[in-house]
């Protein structure tokens, strides 16, 4: 399973990429408004310090306008994944930029039946929003389980699975044990996975036996 952060800040993006652990960012319209930076040299930074894709979103909504903001982006650098939303005039960016050899990740993904026809456009990425979906009282891990499974019907599909919106550890967890392909996290999530009281509890003790022996390794 590979693991995105979903964030605009340059700190946690250093922060993470140093753990060896990030295979990619994934940026929207409201992260960079927090990140208070602006878009395009931002993008080329974060495009330093990770070698695998980085997801930079169109700002318009009308196929024209949205094609010649992805045709911009895209020159930023070579691992520049284009994100458009899932609507009729994004998935004709998509499946135009995708023809071309664009990576395109399809964003705001609430629905099984979108997912198929981001598939269809060639998206390198669909993003269904699971935590959204949970914040309406829907189930977001199910919409999941339903994508892997139409997904693993067609193998012609190549569309990777990126999930978003993650709030919490289990959301990465079940979207593993679904085979979902990626995680796209908020940095104090990813940080989460690795707490357990009892490996802190277990190293605390191991620490104060280790001083008791009065021996050194070094
Ligand atoms: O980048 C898209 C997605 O991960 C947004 O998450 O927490 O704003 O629903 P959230």
């Amino acid at each position: 399973m590979k693991f995105f952060v979903d964030t605009a800040d340059i700190n946690e993006i250093k922060e993470l990429a140093a753990t060896g652990l990030i295979n990619g960012v994934t940026t929207n319209p409201s992260l960079i408004k927090k990140s208070g930076k602006e878009f395009i040299p931002l993008i080329e930074e974060i495009c330093d310090i990770v070698s695998g894709p980085v997801s930079a979103e169109v700002a318009s909504t009308d196929y024209e306008t949205m094609i010649k903001e992805a045709n911009k982006l895209k020159d930023i650098a070579e691992n520049v994944a284009i994100k458009v939303p899932l609507t009729e005039d994004g998935l004709k960016v998509c499946k135009e930029l995708s023809d071309g050899g664009t990576m395109v990740n399809v964003t705001l993904c609430f629905s099984a039946g979108q997912a198929i026809l981001a598939a269809k456009a060639g998206a390198s990425f669909i993003s269904p929003f699971v935590g959204r979906l949970d914040d309406i009282s829907s189930d977001g891990m199910n919409l999941i389980a339903d994508i892997v499974t139409i997904y693993d019907n067609y193998p012609n599909f190549d569309t990777e699975i990126l999930v978003a919106s993650i709030r919490n550890p289990m959301h990465i967890i079940e979207s593993a044990k679904m085979g979902a392909d990626i995680a796209t996290c908020p940095a104090n999530v990813i940080k989460q996975l690795y707490k357990h009281p009892l490996t802190d509890a277990g190293l605390d003790a191991f620490v104060k036996d280790w001083a008791a022996t009065g021996q050194s390794i070094l």
